[in-house]
């Protein structure tokens, strides 16, 4: 098992490359399953996630093989007839393996999907999945932790849902499903990241006919069947994010080059109320942390609101503020796992429920911390630079699911960072 050292305190400059986005590639890669042949989704980041998804899609009888001429695509092979099923344990590491469900029953007739179950940021059920699926027709059985999905007459039918909370995955699967089912469907009360908004884009050049990406409602028009796809997947706002956080800590000046601004309002917005320089420049954002950040309050919420993905990495920032911000995580019930960590680099936050009170403080001195989820993990990377002293991150395969060797990314920025073996 590998552990990320940081040796805090050294300035970051210049410029870094955003990857592609991992919760668009994922979803989009799923969407292969409702089509037989030769796909290729292009500019997919090389995470142990996306390996996970290849995985699967292996169990079920395709390919899924990075191209020998492009290493940023996958090629996909969907055969004549799958194995509709997604076993435990595949699914166990990846909770997001959950969106080759709505794929399977559309297509296939019949899906057996192992239950993801919760995992440290939430409970993370996925009710809507199965309601949206059952208002298209779907027969929804749970039996020995698998949801056992079939539609009845061989296809799924066209109907009215309205989602009771926005979800993402729960959008994905449900517009997927809705691409092949016989008739009209409208969807409301859809998530509006951009990641789902790829996604029906994907679609569409499949041949499906989808109106209102982007937007809390969307229209479908199912057809009988779709063509093989080719897309390139959007860049990173989450990665870029990070990256934008690293800059905007004190002292630093980088440029992030391949992320999309409108992506990243709601999380620019924050950056400049801190003080945070942040301008566009040819390819990217460039972002100068100007001093002791000021704080802010902060409150996450569905796109295009503050993204619950970037709420560990802002945290970091408002640790040296010069006052105290509130943090509100409205999205997941359980995700301040890395406040008791930064605690541990002398971090002054107080939690109470769902809001956490970040009293900022001078600096942050380096110590070996644990990582416990993803987002977390690139909080305590992004502490580790601003500590005095050296930082020892554990556990970073939580790391890896969704960033891309971020030591290699931050190194060229002079950030003295290393993996080692813990
Ligand atoms: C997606 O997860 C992302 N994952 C998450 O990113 C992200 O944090 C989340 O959306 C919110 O933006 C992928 O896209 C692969 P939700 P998802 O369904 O779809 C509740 C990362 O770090 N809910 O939008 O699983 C749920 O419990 C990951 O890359 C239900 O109650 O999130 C949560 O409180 C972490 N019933 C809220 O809705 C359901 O059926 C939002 O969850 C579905 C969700």
């Amino acid at each position: 098992m590998d552990k990320i050292v940081v040796e805090g305190g050294v300035p970051l400059r210049g410029s870094v490359d955003v990857s592609g986005a991992k919760n668009a590639a994922l979803p989009i890669v799923a969407a292969a399953l409702l089509a037989e042949g030769d796909h290729v989704v292009r500019n997919v980041p090389d995470l142990a996630d996306v390996r996970t998804l290849g995985r699967l899609l292996g169990h079920m009888g395709c390919t899924a093989e990075r191209s020998a001429g492009d290493r940023r695509a996958v090629g996909i092979r969907v055969p004549r007839a799958v194995t509709p099923e997604a076993p435990y344990e595949l699914v166990k590491t990846m909770r997001a393996s959950v969106v080759v469900l709505g794929p399977l029953v559309a297509r296939w007739g019949r899906a057996r999907v192992s239950l993801p179950g919760g995992c440290a940021i939430g409970a993370r059920p996925i009710d809507q999945h199965l309601k949206g699926l059952a208002a298209l027709g779907a027969e929804i059985r749970l039996e020995h932790g698998y949801v056992e999905a079939s539609a009845p007459r061989g296809r799924l039918r066209g109907a009215v849902f309205t989602f009771d909370g926005q979800t993402v995955t729960g959008t994905e699967n449900v517009m997927m499903a809705a691409a092949l089912a016989e008739g009209r469907t409208v969807l409301r009360n859809c998530a509006r990241e951009p990641e789902v908004a790829d996604l029906a884009k994907a679609l569409v050049r499949m041949g499906a006919r989808i109106e209102g990406a982007g937007t809390d409602e969307l229209r479908i028009e199912g057809v009988q069947s779709l063509r093989p796809l080719d897309h390139t997947v959007i860049p990173d706002r989450i990665e870029a994010g990070t990256f934008l956080v690293a800059g905007a800590l004190p002292g630093n000046d980088v440029i992030v080059r391949g992320g999309v601004a409108e992506h990243l309002e709601a999380l620019v917005e924050k950056l400049r109320a801190v003080g945070a320089e942040v301008a566009p420049v040819p390819g990217g954002l460039r972002v100068v942390g100007d001093g002791r950040p000021r704080p802010v309050d902060v409150r996450t919420a569905p796109h295009p609101g503050f993204p619950t993905d970037m709420q560990a990495q802002l945290m970091v920032l408002l640790c040296l503020a010069d006052g105290s911000s509130k943090i509100t995580e409205t999205v997941f019930e359980n995700r301040f796992m890395h406040v008791q960590e930064l605690q541990r680099l002398g971090a002054d936050i107080a939690v109470d429920g769902k809001t956490a009170v970040v009293k900022g403080v001078p600096a942050l001195s380096g110590a070996p911390v644990m990582a416990s989820d993803l987002r977390a993990s690139a909080a305590l990377v992004l502490a580790g630079l601003a500590a005095s002293g050296t930082t020892e991150v554990q556990r970073v395969y939580h790391l890896d699911r969704g960033y891309e060797r971020i030591e290699e990314k931050l190194a060229p920025l002079g950030a003295r960072i290393r993996r080692a073996k813990a």
